[in-house]
């Protein structure tokens, strides 16, 4: 209890309260975390109220290989692809997913992976993503190894959905929990549940370094020679797992953490977005970028920082490896929380700081990082909102627009595709059929008995 009081000394009197159980119940969830690092973290959350001024260093554009470099250097980009099949041919690919956000934001109590995303067969996020990996399997014959982080806030129910629909047919599934850091109230002091218990949450996606080692995932992954994981967020339904132009590229550069990228939208697009200073890449957050940076403009009149992060990345396992040894910086969010209030004795929901790790503050860490710009129309449309952008009607629109712009591609006679969803036909493509217009067009040309109407049509 003195490490306790020290960090927190207004709850003294409270704490005389306590009967002998409930002092030794708060004193063990305390000592969760080593008092040095409950020191540090207090220190953090103190320093949010201070006002930062960002360092006055050269914001750059940084290099990317854009969609123009790939039409112009046609050949170096086929010779990626072979390069990236081979890799993934030879065993040494594994996806690896964060998921341990729940569907708060889209009004969606569980595990966002859980939410139903495509529009005839309603499969959730999970089995489309499932589904991408099978595929892989039978396309290249390859085990495909897939290693989802949930938190405490996701675990059981993902786990629960995954052994009902029989693990979605995968085979090589590794669910692993994140880890978990305390949050603060306004006036510096630890949420508590009424038991009373110190109250943790998942650390961030930036938790992935360290919970892949401390749950022996890295040994699996080292023992099964896999080097390079293909990294997607829980939310995208359109993203290439396994890319293998991406692949080749990123191996052709030698790189540790490479990254793919969309153009923004607009100066406001709420994605964290790419600079360079003093040679080094960063990502900053779209909720820390400063305004002046957001709205630059070039002399053509077009964003200066336009390269926003759709959280689709390649990393060496060996780069995963050297970063849970590190230390990421803290980030601090306010938002309201609910916990019980030790002096007002009650349960209440008020503004709190939470606390969270980033993954892409591990880039000024690594070697050689590489942006790919990629078409956003194809590859990222994430599930965020209830409504507007981002939203389950956004995406499942740029799912079917994707489809139609396949079948407009292969000269068929549908020509809604760019349309609104209400103008174009109402269908799906499993990624089992086809992932990519490349392998559509194959796949639809091997079709010996063609469908020959396209409205409600399913192609598995
Ligand atoms: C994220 C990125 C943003 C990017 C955008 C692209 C952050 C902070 N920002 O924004 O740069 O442009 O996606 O869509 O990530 N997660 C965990 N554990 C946690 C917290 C989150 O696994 O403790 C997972 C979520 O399940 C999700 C992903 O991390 O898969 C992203 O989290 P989210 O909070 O939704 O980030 P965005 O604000 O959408």
């Amino acid at each position: 209890m003195r490490n306790f009081l020290q960090l927190f000394p207004e709850l003294r009197t409270w704490t005389q309260t306590l009967d002998l159980e409930q002092a030794h119940r708060l004193c063990q969830s305390f000592e969760k975390i080593p008092f040095r690092e409950w020191q540090a973290l207090k220190i953090v959350s103190q320093k949010a109220f201070k006002k930062k001024s960002l360092p006055a260093k050269r914001w750059m554009q940084p290099a990317c290989f854009t969609l123009e470099d790939r039409r112009v250097q046609s050949t170096l980009w086929q010779q990626a692809e072979s390069r990236g099949i081979q890799h993934l041919r030879h065993g040494k690919v594994a996806a690896l997913t964060v998921a341990g956000g729940l569907g708060t934001r889209l009004g969606f109590p569980g595990p966002k992976g859980l939410v139903l995303v495509t529009p005839l067969k309603r499969k959730t996020l999970f089995q489309v993503f499932a589904e991408k990996l099978r595929a892989i399997e039978k396309l290249y014959g390859v085990r495909m190894h897939w290693f989802i982080m949930t938190s405490s806030d996701t675990h059981e129910a993902t786990w629960e959905a995954f052994q009902k629909n029989h693990w979605y047919d995968t085979q090589y599934l590794h669910l692993f929990q994140q880890g978990e850091l305390p949050a603060f109230t306004m006036d510096g002091i630890c949420l508590l549940t009424d038991e009373p218990r110190v109250n943790y949450y998942p650390d961030g996606h930036g938790g992935v370094f360290k919970a892949l080692a401390s749950t022996g995932c890295l040994d699996k992954m080292s023992e099964y020679g896999i080097e390079t994981l293909s990294y997607f967020q829980v939310d995208n339904p359109l993203v290439y797992v396994c890319d293998c132009h991406f692949l080749g590229l990123h191996l052709d550069r030698v790189s540790d953490f490479s990254t793919k990228v969309v153009t923004k939208t607009s100066a406001d697009e709420k994605v964290g977005v790419f600079v360079n200073t003093e040679d080094v890449l960063r990502l900053l957050e779209y909720s820390e970028m400063p305004e002046f940076l957001s709205v630059k403009k070039t002399k053509e009149g077009q964003l200066y920082f336009k390269f926003g992060n759709t959280a689709m990345h390649l990393i060496q396992r060996s780069f995963l490896e050297a970063m849970a040894e590190e230390k990421l910086p803290i980030h601090i969010t306010c938002k309201t929380m609910q916990h019980w209030h030790p002096l007002r004795q009650s349960h209440c929901a008020t503004s709190c700081q939470k606390l969270e790790y980033f993954i892409f503050d591990a880039l000024p860490f690594a070697k050689n990082p590489l942006l790919l710009e990629v078409d956003r129309k194809e590859e990222f449309s994430p599930v965020k909102n209830t409504q507007g952008q981002d939203s389950l009607d956004t995406c499942m629109r740029d799912q079917i627009s994707r489809w139609n712009r396949w079948f407009v591609n292969c000269g068929l006679n549908v020509d809604h595709g760019d349309k609104e969803i209400n103008n174009a036909y109402y269908l799906e493509i499993s990624p089992l059929f086809a992932d990519d217009y490349i392998s559509f067009k194959k796949m639809w040309n091997a079709l010996v008995t063609k469908p020959g109407c396209f409205e409600n049509l399913y192609l598995e």
